[in-house]
């Protein structure tokens, strides 16, 4: 979408309003997961980077104490009364995730002023591109910039923001999503080690090659139970490690330790999964800083079946894109991204292949699984940002 025509949206939508005040606006990417699956909450390196496709969000303020809360993508809105508590509620739907940050705001001492808000974005829900978190971070970044805060620090968003999935919304998720749609920057992926926060950006060069997102448009069932299963597993594997060295995560243990410690087989695919996936991650950047296109794209790939037999968080339909884009002319790797059990999957294909790439997996993957996939060929942008206030 353009910013010209959100404006217009926001005029329409807000029509009936009397203020006069400037109105500001913001935008906040999605993001992709190059490689580094299920590895945050294991304490390891991840190497996600933001999207173009993301939400708008556009704030004026009112004279009185109320958030009002309306989007182009849903019919409902909510208005929330400052001098009310404020909690969860299942039908207000969307609207529970600039509930949580304007609480989590208010708790932490934050004076927040009453105003209109409207979001629009163009970020496919639940496909494993993180709309939750580009919401959480743009609602954060507005309320605190439209108070007049300047030098924001990004990385305690993403840590705040976190929080507030965590506790207000209930999913018990890592820091990764909120760290590259707050921290991302154009054309460059994130290398972030989860442990300790420590990030470097890598450009992500794709030479004759390009980046396709592909949505298997079936959604993520079960996605939370089933997330919350392996953090669980991955815990259990680390408390019998503890029996016999102090350890905190599961990116700190050998496989050699795992061979010897660990009897229960699921809890070792588990295991194997994150230490080796966490390896891939380093020799991943590495071969993309040379250059080696086909080795970053073979990481890929072995990264996805690893998430396929051992982690097992991919499914029929994401199992069934990826293999199909393997086949295709001109693909040379391709793997799940995100939680998995649905969503998306990426692709890197030669840029001169992309039209009859497309037009071939949609025909395999509709043959098998009976659903139509989108595909996105996506730029990489920078973080969280204002556009432009206007009067
Ligand atoms: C979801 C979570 C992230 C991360 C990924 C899997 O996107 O929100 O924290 O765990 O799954 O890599």
């Amino acid at each position: 979408m353009d910013i010209l025509r959100f404006k217009g949206l926001f005029k329409e939508k807000y029509s009936e309003r009397s203020e006069q005040g400037p109105v500001q606006y913001f935008f906040s990417p999605g993001r992709v997961n190059l490689i580094g699956e299920h590895i945050d909450y294991n304490g390891g390196y991840v190497f996600p980077a933001a999207l173009s496709l993301g939400i708008y969000g556009a704030l004026r303020f009112r004279a009185d104490r109320f958030i009002q809360l309306k989007s182009t993508n849903a019919s409902q809105s909510v208005t929330i009364n400052l001098a009310e508590p404020i909690v969860y509620k299942p039908e207000d739907g969307w609207a529970n995730y600039p509930k949580g940050v304007i609480k989590q705001l208010l708790d932490d001492g934050h004076l927040l002023k009453g105003c209109d808000i409207l979001f629009s974005g163009d970020l496919p829900d639940g496909a494993g591109l993180s709309s939750s978190a580009a919401l959480l971070v743009l609602v954060t970044f507005m309320l605190r910039y439209a108070d007049g805060e300047r030098d924001i620090d990004k990385v305690a968003i993403a840590k705040f923001t976190q929080k507030v999935e965590n506790q207000f919304i209930g999913v018990n998720c890592g820091i990764m999503d909120q760290f590259a749609v707050a921290m991302g920057k154009k054309d460059v992926a994130i290398l972030l080690d989860c442990n300790t926060l420590h990030y470097k950006y890598t450009p992500f060069a794709l030479g004759e090659y390009s980046l396709v997102i592909m949505n298997t448009n079936k959604k993520r069932e079960l996605a939370e139970s089933k997330y919350n299963e392996r953090r669980d597993e991955c815990e259990q594997v680390v408390d019998i490690i503890k029996k016999h060295r102090q350890v905190e995560s599961l990116c700190q243990v050998s496989m050699s330790e795992i061979d010897k410690y660990v009897e229960n087989d699921v809890l070792r695919r588990r295991a194997s999964h994150v230490i080796s996936e966490n390896n891939r991650v380093r020799l991943a950047v590495e071969l993309l800083d040379k250059g080696d296109i086909v080795g970053f794209a073979n990481l890929m790939t072995q990264s996805h079946n690893s998430l396929k037999t051992d982690y097992e968080v991919t499914g029929v339909e994401l199992d069934c894109i990826v293999e199909n884009a393997l086949l295709a002319k001109g693909c040379i790797g391709a793997r799940m991204t995100g939680a998995g059990f649905g969503g998306c999957a990426i692709a890197l294909v030669a840029t001169c292949n992309i039209e009859q790439f497309k037009v071939v997996v949609a025909q395999e993957y509709q043959k098998t699984t009976g659903l139509l996939p989108d595909f996105y060929v996506a730029s990489i942008v920078d973080g969280v940002r204002l556009l432009d206030v206007k009067n």
